[in-house]
């Protein structure tokens, strides 16, 4: 966990946040060790900023991987405090990790609370629903 967050304390440098000033990074932790990083970037059009958690995500699938390799995400705020994933980012985590995957909050504190996935949206839609 501790590299994960050294790794979130490095990107979260690249948030494009002009307009919120309010930094976010996303760190994917992969069952191979490896790491993909994901930060935050707003638009002068506000709705179609896209927060850390999904630009992690869908750099993760535009490499090929695929939820069975994830094992966690860690959001990373530079607060004293935790920020949990927006409702648009966890509709998108029940999709793309597994239900068991671990959802790792940490701020500037160094302190985390982690999470499951599936715990962050009970009754969620999803493709069973089609
Ligand atoms: N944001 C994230 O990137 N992740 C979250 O979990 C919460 C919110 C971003 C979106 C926007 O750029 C800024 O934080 C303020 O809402």
């Amino acid at each position: 966990m501790k590299e994960l967050l050294k790794e979130a304390k490095k990107v979260i440098d690249n948030a494009y946040v002009p307009y919120s000033k309010f930094r976010v990074a996303a760190v994917l932790k992969l069952k191979n060790g490896k790491t993909i990083n994901g930060i935050n970037i707003e638009n002068a059009a506000y709705g179609l900023s896209n927060c850390a958690e999904r630009s992690a995500l869908f750099s993760a699938y535009s490499q090929g991987i695929k939820k069975s390799d994830i094992d966690s995400i860690m959001v990373y705020t530079d607060k004293d405090y935790f920020v949990s994933p927006c409702g648009a980012c966890r509709q998108v985590m029940s999709e793309l990790m597994e239900a068991d995957a671990k959802v790792i909050l940490a701020n500037s504190k160094d302190e985390f609370k982690t999470m499951k996935n599936k715990d962050l949206l009970p009754a969620g839609f999803s493709k069973e629903d089609l």
